[in-house]
This record gives C-alpha cells, sequence and structure tokens, in this order.
C-alpha cells in the first residue's frame, strides 16, 4: 500500500475530534501498549524519544491529577477511561547508547549542553505525543489533548517522590522527569461535540517556495 484511503484519511484527519465527553467503554491496557508499540516508531532528534507516558486509568491515579488541572478540564479528565501525561526525561541522553549506537559521541553532546537538552526534550516529547495522538486514532480511540493545568503540581506529584505507585516498571527517576501536555483516551462522545471550528486555509498558512 503506497497511500492511505479515504475512509482512513477520515478517522486520522477530518473526522476526528477534540473530546471531552466519553462513552461508558473501557481502554484495555493491552490496547495502552499496541499505541505505545505504533508512536515509538515516529521519528525524534538524534533517535532520543526523550518522551515518558504515564498512562492514568484507576480512580486513585486520577485523584492524585483531579488537583492539578484547571477547572474547565476536571469533568471530562475525571470521567475520561484513560488520562496520558506526556511527559519528558531530562536524562533522555543516557538512553543514546542504545538508541544511537553508530554514534557513541552523541550522548556527550546532550549531557555538556543542559540549554540543549531542555529544547530538545520538550520539542520532541511534544511530537511524540502528537504521535500518539495519531496512533490512538488509528486504533479506532479519540483523544482529548489538555496543557490547561499545574505544570509543577502534576511534576511534584507524579515524578519528584521517585517512586512510581501501582506501576508496572518504575522508569522515572527523581527530579529528571517533566510533564510537557495532557491527553485524555478513550471512546468519544460524538453527540456531546460542538460545531467543529475553522482551519486556516493553505495560502494562510503555507507558501511555496
Ligand atoms: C496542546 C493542546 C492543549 C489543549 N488544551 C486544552 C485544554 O486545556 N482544555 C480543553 O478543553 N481543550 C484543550 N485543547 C483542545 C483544543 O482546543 C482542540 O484540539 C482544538 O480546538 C481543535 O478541536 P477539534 O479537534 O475538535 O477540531 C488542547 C489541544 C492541544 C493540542
Amino acid at each position: 500500500m503506497n497511500n492511505l484511503n479515504d475512509d482512513a484519511l477520515n478517522l486520522l484527519f477530518r473526522d476526528a475530534r477534540s473530546y471531552s465527553a466519553w462513552l461508558n467503554r473501557p481502554v484495555e491496557d493491552d490496547t495502552l501498549r499496541q499505541l505505545y508499540d505504533l508512536a515509538k516508531w515516529g521519528p525524534t532528534s538524534a533517535n532520543s524519544g526523550p518522551a515518558r507516558f504515564i498512562f492514568v486509568r484507576s480512580q486513585k491515579a486520577k485523584e492524585r491529577l483531579r488537583p492539578a488541572l484547571s477547572p474547565g478540564n476536571v469533568e471530562k479528565t475525571m470521567t475520561a477511561p484513560v488520562t496520558v501525561i506526556i511527559a519528558y526525561d531530562l536524562k533522555f541522553y543516557d538512553k543514546l547508547p542504545k538508541l544511537f549506537p553508530h554514534n557513541p559521541g552523541m550522548r556527550d553532546v546532550f549531557a555538556n549542553n543542559p540549554q540543549l537538552v531542555e529544547v530538545t526534550a520538550k520539542r520532541n516529547s511534544s511530537l511524540q505525543g502528537a504521535y500518539l495522538m495519531l496512533a490512538a486514532r488509528a486504533l479506532g480511540l479519540d483523544c482529548g489533548p489538555m496543557s490547561g493545568f499545574d505544570n509543577d503540581r502534576v511534576d511534584k506529584e507524579f515524578f519528584a517522590a521517585g517512586r512510581c505507585e501501582d506501576c508496572v516498571q518504575e522508569f522515572f527517576p527523581e527530579g529528571h522527569v517533566k510533564s510537557n501536555f495532557l491527553c485524555n483516551l478513550g471512546y468519544g462522545d460524538r453527540s456531546k461535540l460542538h460545531t467543529r471550528s475553522p482551519r486556516l486555509e493553505f495560502t494562510e498558512a503555507c507558501t511555496l517556495l
């Protein structure tokens, strides 16, 4: 197959919306594993993959998130089957010997340049969050991305303690990981959507040189 058909393009883009209301249908852990196993293939600088994803799906874990949410984001988050914290590891360069083995010097390029680390981690974790959303849509899930929350509060609650309660695997060492944005996942209730807002036309957003 060289390109997707119209149905697939509709699923990924034209019919895909940002959801605030959810059908009463759970998202299995296995679906979350499939989701990551697709999203991980998206490109990042030096194949650094700085994003870390925390799938918050138990009621207990959701309650830890609640106090950090903007008032307008509380209801949609607490009712979503899953809320992903898309975060970034400021020590992502320690994984470069595995992820970028053909250039062993790359680890130190980052390790000696905190400014480069910051901009690389933010840029690429944002991209990886976008890959995650498109992968979710490809698997038939719906998304509700959010930046309306207190990042410092989320970082203290989920990352600063150095222990990740209830996580299958503990790989968020103290202080290295910071939140970027949140994304609710589930099966969206189309009946609760408002009319879609327009997008810029090609001539407004693009230039051909
Ligand atoms: C990074 C990001 C942050 C967002 N923050 C919020 C938010 O805090 N609360 C909210 O209700 N929607 C939020 N949105 C949703 C946008 O308003 C929505 O994606 C946009 O209006 C397009 O809507 P549509 O996908 O239904 O066309 C956010 C979206 C993105 C990508």
